[in-house]
């Protein structure tokens, strides 16, 4: 069994014991769903203040849903719309400390009011970017998310991008 050790010290110092975490968790396994299912279900019980956290997938047109923790989610979301394909098509981390202010954002848990996303881009054979996806989270709390959060999930995304993408 995988034991999680309680985070403590200050939100980097956190952020480094929960990487450490989800080096542990991926390990050893390249498999894109159990890597994806088991750093959702890290991240969600980890961090306070979350009701949903998981990965969309990149299909070649469009995004969706894979591996989450929370209520059930929107499945395809199309590039450069929501919070999510944002995300995906400008590749870079969205912060929203409102959701109801970001211009066409996807409502899936009414109870979400704040949302971060990293986009997840792969570094080919030809050293060319490869979309792969993005991990999301949604928090119930309005400005949930700041530099901390966004500089720690990225180097979380990065870990299972080297894991299994
Ligand atoms: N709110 C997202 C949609 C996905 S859910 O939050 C799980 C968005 O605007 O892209």
């Amino acid at each position: 069994m995988f034991e999680t050790d309680h985070l403590t010290g200050s939100k980097p110092e956190q952020y480094a014991q929960l990487a450490q975490q989800a080096r542990g968790l991926l390990a050893g396994e390249r498999d894109l769903v159990a890597n994806s299912a088991n750093l959702a279900a890290l991240v969600f019980h980890a961090l306070p203040s979350l009701n949903w956290v998981g990965f969309y997938f990149y299909d070649g047109r469009e995004l969706v849903v894979g591996p989450f923790q929370g209520k059930p989610a929107c499945v395809r979301i199309a590039l450069g719309r929501g919070v999510c394909g944002t995300a995906a098509a400008t590749r870079t981390t969205q912060v929203v400390a409102d959701v109801d202010a970001f211009p066409g954002h996807i409502p899936c848990d009414s109870a979400s009011r704040s949302e971060l996303v990293v986009p997840l881009v792969r570094i080919d054979r030809d050293g060319g970017e490869e979309l792969v996806g993005v991990f999301d989270l949604d928090s119930p709390e309005p400005g949930r998310f700041d530099d901390d959060d966004r500089t720690g999930l990225e180097a979380i995304a990065h870990i299972w991008l080297e894991a299994c993408a």
